[in-house]
C-alpha cells in the first residue's frame, strides 16, 4: 500500500511516537510511506517527505511532531479541498492516517464522505475527542500541570500568596480537572460550570482561617468569567477559534480574588509548555498503539474510521460521529473533586 501521514491542529507529545509506529508497521508490511508536511497545509500544496526506517526509528520519545503542523482548514473553499483530492489522488494513495483534534478529524470525515480512504487518530491535550478515553498529548500536560502546581506551591508559600494558574481547556476541563486534583489546588473552575466566583472567595477564606497562608487555583481557559469580554481584535484561527489566551482569564481572577479577599495574588499562564516536552510513558505506547492500528485498519479497508480506547482495549469508530462534538470531562470526577474543596 501507498500511505500517508499528517498531524494537523496544534502539536502534542505523543505524535512523533504514533506516526513512528505507523511508519514501522506499515515498512514492516513492504508499504510506502508519505508525510505530508504541516498537517492539511501540505496535502494541499503537495508537500511531502518520504519516510523511511532511518527517519522514523529512533523518534519515540521526541515532543512535537517531526511532520510540522498547521491549523490549515482546506474545507474554507470547494478550490481548497479540490486541490487536497487531486493531490491525494495524484499520490495514489491507498490510505491516510490524518492524526489530529477535532478540526483535523472533521477534514478527514469530509473527505472520507467523499471517498477517499481516510483513517483517524485522535490527539490533543485537551483530551475532548469524544468516544475515546484518551487522546495523545493529554497525560504529558496533565505531567506538566502536576509539576508545575508542585514548583508554585513553594513560592507561594514562601511569600504567603495566592496563585491562579491558567491551563488549557477551551470547551473541556480535563487538564484543569485531571492535573489540578494531581497537584493538589485548592479550587479549581472549569469549562463545564458556571463559575461561583462566591463559593471560590468562601472557600479561600476558610483555608486562610485554617491557618495556611497559601493557596493554588486553576482556571481553565474556557472558563468565561461574567460577561467578560474578549480584547478587541483578538485573533481566530482558520477554524474560527478565538486564541483564548487573549481572554487572560487567570489575570482577571487574580485580580478578583485580591481585591475581594485582601490577598496578595500573582497569575501563571502554563499556556504551550502543555503541549511542549518529551512525551510520558503513556503518551509514548499511546501513540505506538495508535500508530499500528491505524495501519492495521488500512490494511483491513476500515475506511472512515478513528481508533480508538477504552480501557485498554482498541478499536474504532465512524469519524462521521464524532466531528463537532466535545467529550466534557467526566461529571463523577467533577462531583468527587468538588468534596475535596
Ligand atoms: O490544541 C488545543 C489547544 O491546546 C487549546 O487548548 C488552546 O486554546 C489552543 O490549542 C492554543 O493554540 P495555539 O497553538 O494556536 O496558540
Amino acid at each position: 500500500m501507498i500511505i500517508g501521514v499528517l498531524t494537523g491542529g496544534g502539536d502534542a507529545p505523543g505524535l512523533n511516537p504514533t506516526i513512528r509506529a505507523a511508519a514501522l508497521t506499515a515498512l514492516a508490511q513492504g508499504d510506502q510511506v508519505i508525510g505530508f508536511l504541516d498537517g492539511w497545509r501540505g496535502v494541499q500544496r503537495n508537500n511531502t517527505i518520504s519516510i523511511d526506517l532511518a527517519w522514523a526509528e529512533r523518534i519515540y520519545d521526541e515532543g512535537g511532531t517531526n511532520l510540522g503542523t498547521s491549523r490549515t482548514n482546506p474545507m474554507r473553499s470547494e478550490d481548497t479541498m479540490n486541490a487536497v483530492i487531486e493531490n491525494f489522488k495524484a499520490k495514489k494513495l491507498d490510505a491516510l492516517i490524518a492524526i489530529g483534534g477535532d478540526d483535523t478529524l472533521s477534514v478527514a470525515a469530509e473527505l472520507s464522505r467523499r471517498g477517499l480512504p481516510v483513517v483517524g487518530v485522535p490527539k490533543t491535550m485537551d483530551n475532548d475527542v469524544p468516544e475515546t478515553d484518551y487522546c495523545i498529548g493529554f497525560d504529558t500536560a496533565v505531567n506538566t500541570v502536576t509539576e508545575s502546581l508542585d514548583k508554585l506551591r513553594t513560592t507561594s508559600a514562601s511569600h504567603h500568596r495566592a496563585m491562579v494558574v491558567e491551563v488549557m481547556g477551551r470547551d473541556a476541563g480535563w487538564v484543569a480537572g485531571i492535573g489540578g486534583v494531581a497537584g493538589g489546588a485548592d479550587y479549581i473552575l472549569l469549562p463545564e460550570e458556571e463559575p461561583d466566583l462566591e463559593a471560590l472567595y468562601a472557600h479561600l477564606e476558610t483555608v486562610r482561617e485554617r491557618g495556611r497562608s497559601y493557596a493554588l487555583v486553576v482556571v481553565a481557559e474556557g472558563v468565561q468569567l461574567g460577561n467578560m469580554p474578549l480584547p478587541e481584535n483578538a485573533k481566530t484561527d482558520a477554524f474560527g477559534h478565538v486564541q483564548l489566551a487573549e481572554k487572560a482569564v487567570g489575570e482577571t481572577l487574580a485580580r478578583l480574588i485580591e481585591e475581594r479577599l485582601a490577598w496578595e495574588t500573582r497569575s501563571v499562564v502554563l499556556g504551550h509548555l502543555q503541549r511542549g516536552g518529551s512525551p510520558s510513558a503513556f503518551d509514548r505506547v499511546l501513540g505506538t498503539r495508535y500508530g499500528a492500528t491505524a495501519v492495521e485498519m488500512a490494511h483491513r479497508g476500515e475506511f472512515g474510521q478513528m481508533v480508538v480506547i477504552k480501557g485498554w482495549q482498541l478499536s474504532s469508530v465512524p469519524l462521521e460521529g464524532i466531528a463537532g462534538k466535545t467529550k466534557t470531562l467526566d461529571p463523577t470526577f467533577i462531583k468527587q473533586a468538588r468534596g475535596l474543596f
